[in-house]
């Protein structure tokens, strides 16, 4: 039994310490937000915090969790998240009218909050860079862009 930290919740799990945490928060807390892309790292579907730090949660065991601050996008749809930023991403998103089909955007989200939190004043490569992590199979990556300096700007 490992006991992980979940938006500010602790739960206890009955699985294997290398299952990935995607796996976790999606089959056993059934906090379907989070996304399943490529499993391996490649397309940022998965992203959550750990400890405010994007991560993506199909590569990573949920031993690695323990002990460690995860907040997935139900977090940001309660507010968990307390940055300014988070707010501030959440409305530019819907501002923009950002998602197209919507599966990687709560990935986009994710990473696009911690950005703005580590980098209020993003400049285009900036953002390039922290976002080139993050696919999206529809295209919407002017409107992330756009957003995320909408959000900057907020
Ligand atoms: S599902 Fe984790 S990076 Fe693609
Ligand atoms: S909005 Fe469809 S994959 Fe990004």
């Amino acid at each position: 039994m490992l006991t992980i930290k979940v938006n500010d919740q602790q739960h206890e799990v009955d699985v294997e310490p290398e299952t990935p945490l995607l796996w976790v928060i999606r089959d056993v807390l059934q906090m379907t937000g989070t996304k399943f892309g490529c499993g391996k790292g490649l397309c940022g579907a998965c992203t959550v915090h750990f400890n405010g730090n994007p991560v993506r949660s199909c590569s990573l065991p949920v031993e690695a969790a323990v002990g460690a601050n995860i907040t997935t996008i139900e977090g940001v749809e309660e507010n968990l998240i307390v940055a300014p930023s988070a707010k501030a991403v959440k409305q530019a998103w819907v501002a923009e009218n950002v998602p197209q089909c919507g599966y990687c955007q709560s990935g986009q989200i994710m990473s696009a909050i911690a950005l703005v939190k580590s980098n209020p004043h993003p400049s285009d490569d900036d953002i390039d860079t922290a976002m080139s992590g993050n696919l999206c199979r529809c295209g919407t990556y002017q409107r992330i862009k756009k957003a995320i300096k909408t959000a900057a700007k907020a």
